[in-house]
């Protein structure tokens, strides 16, 4: 963990323009730099680097962050990465958060690990390509397979000998100690205590991690003998989880990101031919049925997916299962069926880039239609077309976004001329199911652990390694789903928010101050006049996201040095939050800082003076606002309520609940005519 001084010396060193400078090439306009926005193809410059608000913007994909978020997008690195490459550009010394003595043993052990996995990925090449068997045996087979020379070296793909202590041997020659070679599972130790290789008479698949380390291995035998196993895959160890690592995400990763979507293959083999082909947004599970985890890690680059597995029975029974997880994870799910025999090796080696391309576009399915069009249309029998049609359902049970839901309902109703009601019905029954089955399992868990039969959440494994190439920030605040929706309420909680980010360090200088220069507010900033007006009414964001950069503003405003102007306390302020290491924190913090005018408080977007320079009225007025938004709601709850008591027929609960309403009601109209007042 990078410490917060740290952080700050990086960030006070950044200058924006120079960071993406080196990545677009930028012309000074006015105040700010302007360059092709590298995000979406741009023809005119139209992305905006603001040096002085530190602040860069893309004013025609609206993309838009800091130096930071713009490393991390870019590169696709994680924030510690990014900060570090940050401090690596301006030679800022990295001081890491003190470790405990078994944090400091456990990185070692990692860094070990990947030390001996590159070493055995170099050494299976070598052989491949300079050692005579390696040569006719290997290399003539992927040559045979049609790749190309740069295809093999890209890939780093390799060449295991028949005898299984060549790696061993080799190793100790250079003085690798056996414990990391049996750590990274490369070898295996018998009961005699001899250790020997795990892979022999193989051609070898590196996989790499996210940042290109190679972290393990698949080793294809050569041999048509049905009892040879086909591939011998490196098992899980404390640099590679099988459930989590997806293979070629290293090469895949910007290219998904490019182009919004990702294409799910089965295999190694799958997935080389088509980077051959020039379609690089293509990985697949590693040597394991798709996880969950696996999922996540594709999500991260965009949450639409294709998956094209091969056209026989076990590639579309796989495609099947593999769409209820997919959707389970909150991805965009499609289908490609490729031509009867053929997998996506073998297609994308008898076709160019630009005619696989132009198929899958024609070609590519939504998840649902092609259930129906496989299990449903093709079935005259009522009983199974019945059980089919159920089926489907449950797959629509599995999308999470309620919205994408209803679609399919109704595309699913009108199709084979359900009621939609029925069809919901069925699906809120499943997800009932569901969820009741995920909290017991959750609370069985919770008992095994509170009892010291599991570890938390690394059950029966190893503890997860410290190293940042698995380790990601979770920062203090644990924030579950982000949700940020356009209720009024949400908008209005977002704008006084604005306030805080932008300006909470700042005076706040109120109409009557200004007519008349009272003296008991001088000193008031925006940041006490919100806090102050909320507490009054014990009144709290309900967005617990908003609720956290709330609390993270104010633990930091309380610790500002007060001899610093309020413009200098806001860009601490700006600076801590904007770089937090939560990240859905941070993002919105950036959207705030890239908003330009308040949201609600409408005519002041017209308004010619300097923001700052009129907070006096402009916060104030978002605060009565959301005020008025919270009685409204209050009323609205409390007609329900006696509506209900008045189906129960309780006179009395009723009677108290209409007092109650008026009063509300009273508050209500004080607000509104406030609101009209300011
Ligand atoms: N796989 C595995 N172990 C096996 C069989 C398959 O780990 N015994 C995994 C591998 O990741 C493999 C993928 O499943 O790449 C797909 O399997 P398959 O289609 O049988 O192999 P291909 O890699 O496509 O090999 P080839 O094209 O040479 O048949
Ligand atoms: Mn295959």
């Amino acid at each position: 963990m990078i410490d917060r001084d740290t952080i700050n010396r990086i960030l006070d060193a950044v200058k924006i323009e120079e960071v993406i400078g080196d990545f677009v090439s930028l012309r000074r306009k006015g105040s700010n730099w302007w360059g092709l926005c590298p995000f979406h193809p741009d023809r005119n410059p139209s992305m905006a680097v603001s040096p002085t608000k530190n602040l860069f913007k893309c004013f025609s994909c609206g993309k838009g962050g800091n130096a930071l978020s713009f490393v991390m997008e870019h590169e696709n690195m994680s924030y510690p990465e990014a900060l570090r490459y940050l401090a690596a550009k301006y030679n800022i010394e990295v001081v890491d958060k003190e470790l405990t003595p078994e944090e400091v043993a456990r990185n070692q052990r990692y860094d070990n690990l990947l030390v001996v996995s590159d070493f055995a990925q170099k050494f299976y090449q070598d052989l491949l390509w300079n050692n005579d068997f390696g040569r006719t045996v290997g290399l003539s087979y992927f040559r045979q397979r049609g790749y190309t020379d740069d295809t093999i070296r890209k890939f780093g793909l390799g060449f295991a000998s028949h005898h299984p202590d060549t790696l061993i041997d080799a190793a100790r020659k250079e003085g690798y100690k056996e414990e990391y070679l049996i750590g990274a599972t490369l070898c295996v130790a018998r009961e005699n205590g001899e250790v020997s290789d795990r892979f022999y008479d193989r051609v070898m698949f590196p996989i790499h991690s996210i940042s290109g380390r190679v972290i393990a291995f698949g080793g294809r035998t050569l041999k048509k003998d049905k009892n040879v196993p086909k591939y011998v895959n490196s098992e899980n160890s404390d640099i590679y989880k099988k459930s989590d690592a997806v293979y070629g995400i290293f090469f895949a990763k910007s290219a998904i990101a490019k182009e919004k979507k990702c294409y799910l293959v089965e295999g190694y083999t799958d997935v080389v031919s088509m980077h051959q082909a020039g379609i690089t947004n293509v990985v697949a599970p590693c040597g394991t049925a798709l996880t969950a985890g696996q999922i996540r890690l594709m999500k991260r680059f965009s949450p639409d997916v294709t998956i094209i597995y091969d056209n026989d029975e076990a590639g579309i029974n796989a495609s099947l299962k593999n769409i209820n997880l997919l959707l389970e994870e909150g991805m965009n799910v499609r289908v490609l069926l490729l031509p009867e025999g053929e997998d996506p090796d073998s297609f994308a080696m008898a076709h160019t880039g630009d005619e696989i391309r132009d198929f899958i576009e024609k070609n590519e399915e939504d998840c649902i239609s092609y259930k129906c069009r496989l299990l449903v249309d093709s079935e005259r029998d009522p009983v199974r077309k019945s059980r089919a049609i159920r089926d489907v359902i449950a797959t629509i049970a599995y999308v999470s976004d309620p919205v994408l839901r209803n679609l399919y309902v109704d595309n699913l109703s009108k199709k084979y001329d359900q009621k939609p009601e029925m069809l919901f019905k069925e699906i809120a029954t499943l997800r009932r199911k569901w969820r009741e089955e995920r909290q017991r399992l959750e609370q069985r868990k919770e008992m095994e652990v509170s009892s010291g039969h599991l570890r938390p959440v690394y059950e029966g494994q190893q503890p997860p390694p410290v190293s940042e190439e698995y380790y990601e920030p979770a920062g203090d605040l644990l924030i579950g789903d982000v949700y940020s929706s356009n209720t009024p309420m949400d908008v209005s909680e977002r704008e006084l928010l604005y306030y805080l980010v932008k300006f909470g360090c700042y005076p706040i200088h109120f109409v009557e101050d200004m007519l008349y220069g009272a003296q008991k507010r001088e000193g008031v900033t925006v940041a006490d006049y919100i806090r102050s007006a909320l507490s009054e009414d014990e009144l709290e964001f309900e967005n617990p996201l908003y609720r956290a950069i709330y609390e993270e503003f104010y633990s930091l405003y309380g610790t500002l040095d007060g001899s610093l102007n309020p413009e200098e306390q806001q860009k601490q302020v700006v600076r801590f939050l904007s770089a937090h290491n939560n990240d859905s924190l941070r993002k919105t913090v950036l959207g705030l800082l890239l908003e330009t005018h308040t949201l609600t408080v409408k005519e002041y977007r017209l308004s010619i003076a300097p923001e700052e320079t009129i907070l006096g009225v402009t916060v104030p007025k978002s605060m009565v606002l959301y005020k008025l938004r919270i009685t409204e709601q209050a009323c609205i709850d409390i007609t329900k309520e006696i509506a209900a008591a008045e189906a129960n027929g309780d006179l009395e609960c009723q009677k108290a609940l209409m007092m109650q309403l008026q009063m509300f009601n009273q508050v209500k109209n004080r607000f509104a005519k406030e609101l009209n007042r300011l």
